[in-house]
């Protein structure tokens, strides 16, 4: 950039000695919330909030990851690891990987251990996307890869996914958002922030068209083992076409362990290599005794997991049911995540306004719709990761904002 003339900076001005890149990005409307919702809490010692806008499981790492991760420290697994992660870490994910498709997944060439899925989807963007190439996002989506896109001098292209069919995942849309300059493009699934579930046909179609323009599929399944109905096939493995599939996952969400950064991007190898590569300048490794927590995960007892599922399924249906009798507001059943994309359309202004009202005058805090593009306008997203009090709480106090601004009592 000739720094003398950035298109909106005065010269000296503080956005002046900022890449244009980065001025760009905005901060996330999630994280507004949650500030306005701590500042809120502050100034008002006695506060009472429903916390409904958090991304995250509400458990505790089963105490085995956690001592897995103890033990490891303890016995000096303190140094860096390779690049591309753990060997055992990398060993443990191919075999799962290969379990649910139809080859083996290489550990050494077709796997690097990543911290989150957050970065595993940074790392796919920053290796296959040119500057002024298209990374093709189908919304409402979680925003990051938005971001990621913009810090690539990328160019994102949101694709609105049907509203009036509850964000029905439309293939048709996003392959006629496919073209020359499309490097990449992102299918979420189950979303954040709808739930909904990619069908396997609809991957299908996408992976195809994609391929056709030399395009990557990045398959975020960071949610897949939520899913509430039979586990949703793989991207990857529903397609003979696997070079252009570039799968995200992680630790996160399946084993409650958003904190630990765990995550792993798996794809062909020549990819993967250039990945590793890369990796080494951005974070270099991941946190060694994390990997191991992570291999213990894996490998490990999994009925603490599946208790966590239980849980939120029931949490799931619990908000299906509230949300059908509560008039005016609707949802389409979420079919994986832990999250309601609610339509409160019927009421009075922006969807961050009706966030900030039910946030001020109600105590439950959401995220608003266009903190997940523009196509969210309308909706508040609700996060089920909560326990069912505080669910019946917050539900509760929702439909007291109903009653009062619509049914006018
Ligand atoms: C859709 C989606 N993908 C990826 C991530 C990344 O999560 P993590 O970096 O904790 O693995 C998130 C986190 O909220 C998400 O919602």
């Amino acid at each position: 950039m000739n720094r003398s003339s950035a298109p909106d900076a005065e010269p000296g001005t503080e956005s002046d000695r900022l890449a244009e890149r980065v001025r760009e990005i905005e901060p996330q409307q999630i994280r507004v919330m949650f500030e306005l919702a701590s500042e809120y809490e502050r100034e008002t010692p006695d506060s009472d909030l429903v916390h409904l806008e958090f991304g995250e499981p509400d458990f505790d790492t089963p105490d085995r990851v956690v001592q897995a991760a103890v033990e490891a420290a303890r016995n000096g697994a303190t140094n860096y690891t390779s690049n591309a992660g753990l060997p055992k870490l990398r060993d443990a994910i191919a075999a799962k990987l290969s379990s649910e498709r139809n080859r083996a997944v290489d550990p050494d060439s077709e796997v690097v251990v990543t911290n989150g899925g957050v970065e595993a989807l940074h790392l796919a963007i920053h290796a296959v996307a040119d500057p002024g190439e298209e990374v093709v996002v189908p919304t409402p989506a979680w925003p990051n890869p938005i971001s990621q896109a913009k810090l690539a001098a990328a160019v994102p292209v949101e694709v609105p996914m049907p509203a009036d069919r509850g964000f029905e995942p439309d293939p048709e849309r996003i392959v006629n958002a496919i073209g020359p300059d499309t490097a990449a493009v992102l299918l979420t699934s189950p979303s954040n922030p709808t739930g909904r579930v990619f069908p396997a046909e609809a991957v299908e179609r996408v992976v195809a068209a994609a391929a056709d323009h030399g395009a990557y599929v990045l398959a975020d399944e960071v949610y897949r083992e939520l899913a509430y109905a039979e586990l949703p096939p793989r991207a990857a493995a529903l397609t003979d076409r696997d070079e252009w599939v570039l799968s995200i996952n992680s630790c996160s969400k399946t084993y409650a362990m958003t904190g630990w950064r765990v995550g792993w991007l798996s794809g062909p190898a020549d990819v993967l290599s250039q990945v590793e590569t890369i990796h080494e300048s951005t974070t270099s490794c991941v946190n060694t005794p994390a990997q191991y927590a992570a291999v213990e995960a894996l490998t490990g007892p999994q009925e603490p997991f599946e208790e966590m599922r239980a849980a939120f399924r029931e949490r799931r249906d619990y908000v299906v049911d509230r949300l059908e009798s509560i008039p005016h507001v609707s949802a389409a059943e979420p079919e994986g995540a832990f999250y309601a994309f609610i339509d409160v359309s019927a009421f009075d202004g922006s969807s961050a306004e009706i966030a900030k009202r039910l946030l001020y005058d109600y105590e439950v805090v959401a995220a608003p719709g266009t903190a997940f593009g523009a196509g969210g306008e309308g909706h508040l997203r609700l996060s089920f990761a909560n326990d069912l009090a505080r669910l019946e709480t917050g539900l509760d106090r929702l439909e007291k904002m109903v009653q009062t601004e619509l049914n006018g009592e």
